[in-house]
């Protein structure tokens, strides 16, 4: 599975990067925009950090077909080997994704609300496919959707990953990995509370206590 953080936070992907096995970053256009830093400078920051096996996801803004592309060459441009293009699924997206493909970009097909939006985009060929797993709870079961989808791209033999977003809660994030998703994409903030549990701090705490007592020291041997 693909643990990939949904951040323009430098400090949290190198932070998190050294703790866990990090596939990359996913932004969008409202994380950049709330950063409060330029494109440029998220761009920047984040491939300067990003090591050469690490992928970067990053969102056409134009909305008509031809405008998609130009954003599309221009992100695929950055560094074409781990820089993935993220194109939402309209009808000028799917067209713009199977005109990426041909080109040769690497696709995230972005921006799906429904399973079978997600299939087709997996028909054009996207690389990864991202379903927005809270978002879509207010129109039904998201989970529900997000795992019929699983289920067809592997029943039809479609070797596009799915990459789960939009998380708001580790439960969210959990029931996907137990259903066998690819990968994920996740808030560092709902990274961390995956990783934190106060049995654990507490359990430490108690075997130096113990330690210390017993031979007045902090070191083991
Ligand atoms: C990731 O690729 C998506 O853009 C992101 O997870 C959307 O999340 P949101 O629903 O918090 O905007």
């Amino acid at each position: 599975m693909e643990l990939i953080l949904d951040t323009a936070d430098v400090q949290e992907v190198k932070r998190l990067s050294e703790l866990l096995q990090v596939t990359g970053v996913t932004t969008n256009p409202t994380i950049i925009t709330k950063s409060g830093k330029t494109p440029e400078q998220v761009v920047d920051e984040m491939l300067s950090v990003l090591n050469d096996d690490q992928l970067f996801f990053m969102q056409v803004i134009a909305q008509d077909f031809e405008g998609m592309m130009r954003d599309a060459r221009k992100i695929h441009a950055l560094r074409a080997k781990n820089v993935l293009v993220k194109i939402p699924v309209t009808h000028a997206g799917l067209k713009a994704v199977k005109a990426a493909k041909q080109e040769g970009m690497r696709v995230l097909a972005t921006t799906i609300y429904s399973a079978d939006q997600g299939f087709f985009a997996a028909m054009n060929g996207a690389d990864y496919l991202a379903p927005y797993v809270n978002r879509m709870q207010s129109f039904g079961d998201g989970l529900g959707q997000v795992k019929d989808l699983l289920q067809m791209l592997k029943l039809q033999n479609l070797p596009t990953k799915i990459v789960a977003a939009s998380f708001k809660n580790s439960y969210q994030v959990h029931e996907l990995i137990a259903a066998g998703i690819q990968a994920v994409t996740v808030p560092p903030s709902v990274v961390w509370d995956m990783l934190d549990h106060p049995g654990t701090t507490s359990a430490v705490d108690g075997f130096s206590e113990a330690w210390h007592a017993a031979y007045g020291r902090d070191e083991v041997l």
